[in-house]
């Protein structure tokens, strides 16, 4: 019989780990691909409902994505990540510590350690930290009847409470990348200026400013722009209610409103084109940083050519409204790097939830409007499907001028 590979053992050992109790932790690192794929993969034992699981935690460049498998489909589950996923693995058990280690070549190799965990941990599920909407939150979450009055999630706002706490999990990833969060300094940090723009109900405006304010600790100016002047007032009442220093909900439109520079602007689920609005209205107010999640996508449908060979599928209404949306997106992706932004665009919420759920997020790493290549591959795209005009040409026109 031939010897098992170094995966085969490491999966073995795994496998009996899981069975005997001894298990401690799997990290998954070193990928095998680059682009949007989880960096790491951080996997721990639970129970679920009295059933034992491995919890996986998905680690990507800007969000965490929780998986959970029977302990049962843990061996064949590892299988499959080993040189196909990522190239290094260190099972961490009581009794003995195992790193794989593998190339691209397709050597692989086990090593063992003395194990770094005496006891396993906790197998509770909700031993989880509350997370970003710990106790602190609950004054303003309660205001927004995502709480009800003994500070329960209420059934019907679960998956707002959820998508609220995920939206500030990336902007966590982001707003390091920034630099505005890490070790402290020895002088004080300035104030941010951060703005919501089409913020409705002010789920998010007031998790950034909870964010900001309350978890990081950071003196922060947050404003809240709104057309619906009866939405401004109530959340305008809130802010006194619980005395939210710093957080102010203006009326306004995102394309019109008077505004100071910011540092961070974002734009979730804002119509059409006012997606574009507040991406023009957050490069020229000289913001680092931008998030977008387009909402509806109306403007480039009407002038899409047909290319073949998409033409006999672009006949499908479903194919061509998806495809009009992700060439427009493609598009404001585009558009920032041309205007000096790093960009990323991401699944923000599952599609189960909403499928309004891709998020374009922009750092600005240089100045804007001096790369040709990079206005070059928006014209080249726009020729492709013969569109003649995307909102942010216009938008952006005086800007790139100046
Ligand atoms: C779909 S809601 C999203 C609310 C919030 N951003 C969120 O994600 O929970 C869109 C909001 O944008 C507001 N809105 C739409 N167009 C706007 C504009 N041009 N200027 C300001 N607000 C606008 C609407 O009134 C609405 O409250």
């Amino acid at each position: 019989m031939n010897k098992p590979t170094p995966a085969e053992q490491i999966c073995t050992k795994f496998a009996e780990s899981l069975t005997k109790g001894t298990f401690a932790r799997l990290v998954l690192s070193a990928p095998v691909a680059a682009g949007d794929t989880p960096q790491k993969v951080l996997g721990r034992f639970i129970m679920l409902k009295g059933v034992p699981h491995l919890s996986l935690t998905l680690r990507y460049a800007t969000r965490d994505v929780t998986k959970n498998l029977p302990v049962a489909e843990g061996a064949a589950w590892l299988r499959g990540q080993l040189d196909q996923q990522f190239h290094s693995a260190l099972l961490c058990t009581t009794s003995r510590d195992w790193q794989y280690i593998s190339n691209a070549a397709g050597e692989a190799r086990l090593i063992d350690h003395r194990p770094s965990a005496k006891k396993t941990p906790s197998r509770e599920h909700d031993q989880r930290h509350a997370g970003i909407l710990d106790a602190s939150a609950r004054d303003w979450l309660q205001g927004l009847d995502v709480l009800d009055v003994a500070g329960q999630v209420r059934i019907s706002m679960a998956d707002k409470h959820r998508q609220i706490n995920h939206y500030l999990e990336i902007l966590t990833h982001l707003a390091k990348e920034c630099g505005w969060i890490g070790a402290p300094g020895d002088r004080p940090a300035p104030a941010l200026v951060l703005a919501d723009m089409g913020c409705g109900k002010g789920y998010l405006t007031f998790g950034i400013w909870h964010l900001f304010r309350r978890v990081w600790q950071r003196p922060v100016r947050v404003i809240g722009v709104e057309t619906r002047a009866e939405l401004v007032a109530k959340t305008n009442k809130l802010v006194c209610q619980i005395g939210a220093e710093g957080l102010e909900f203006v009326s306004g439109a995102i394309e019109s409103v008077r505004l100071p520079p910011v540092d961070a602007l974002i734009a979730l689920h804002a119509c059409n084109t006012a997606t574009d609005d507040a991406l023009r209205r957050g490069i020229e107010l000289g913001a680092k940083l931008i998030v977008v999640a387009p909402c509806c996508h109306r403007e480039l449908r009407p002038q899409f050519g047909k290319p073949a060979p998409l033409a006999p599928v672009l006949r499908h209404g479903v194919m061509e409204e998806r495809l009009a949306e992700w060439v427009t997106d493609g598009l404001r992706a585009l558009f920032l790097e041309w205007a000096g932004y790093r960009t990323k665009v991401m699944e923000f919420v599952g599609s189960e939830h909403t499928p309004k759920n891709l998020m374009i997020a922009a750092v600005r790493e240089r100045d804007g409007f001096t790369d040709a290549g990079a206005r070059q591959r928006i014209e080249d795209l726009k020729a492709y499907f013969r569109i003649e005009r995307h909102a942010l040409d216009v938008l952006l026109a005086p800007a790139a001028v100046r």
